[in-house]
């Protein structure tokens, strides 16, 4: 598994100021073009988490759906997107949440889980937590039950990880990337 990590690690790139100075962004699209880290990646977290009942994944636009989808595929359960506004056609719930500067929405259809469902939340990267917690709420909106939340990368310096705890949220990640 160290080995593992090492290749999802290698396969990262790091911009320096990007998309605003003094923000070190972290790159995933260097795993998705590296057949073995994508591989890779997926396997871990299907090994993480099959065995234990999960029933559905949900995955955040955009890059959500990119690990979120193949490990649905790969743990043989179903994919539910959750969207920006207006994308789909029908009928949803909708959550607001705060971003650095300003406010965004998320949607998800509202007949895409059931009270017996055991979810999977997955996404590339947690910072802040807002995304994932306005996940949460709307999968909380259909009764089902957001157990955990996978991660490829976690920042713990943007607090993420203690307000996803808050939620009751079990959270996990491949790798964090600490006062750096
Ligand atoms: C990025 C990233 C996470 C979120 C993490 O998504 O993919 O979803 O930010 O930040 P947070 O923990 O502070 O909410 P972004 O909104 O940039 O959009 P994208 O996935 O469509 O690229
Ligand atoms: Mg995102």
């Amino acid at each position: 598994t160290e080995k593992t990590i090492a290749v999802i690690k290698q396969a990262i790139h790091t911009i320096e100021n990007y998309p605003i100075d003094g923000v070190m962004f972290r790159d995933i699209t260097g795993i998705l073009e590296n057949a073995e880290a994508f591989q890779a990646t997926i396997d871990l977290l299907k090994d993480k988490f099959e065995n234990q009942g999960f029933t559905k994944i949900v995955g955040t636009e955009a890059r959500g759906f990119l690990f979120g989808a193949p490990l649905a595929c790969a743990m043989g359960i179903g994919f539910v997107p959750v969207r920006k506004p207006g994308k789909l056609p029908r009928a949803t719930y909708a959550q607001s949440y705060q971003l650095e500067y300003g406010q965004d929405t998320l949607e998800i259809h509202q007949d895409a889980l059931v009270k017996e469902d055991k979810v999977l939340i997955v996404d590339d990267l947690l910072a802040t937590g807002g995304t994932i917690e306005a996940t949460t709420k709307l999968i909380q909106k259909l009764g089902a039950n957001p157990h955990s939340a996978a991660f490829v990368i976690s920042l713990p310096d943007l607090g993420g990880e203690e307000k996803l705890s808050q939620l009751d949220l079990n959270v996990y990640s491949i790798l964090q990337f600490e006062g750096e």
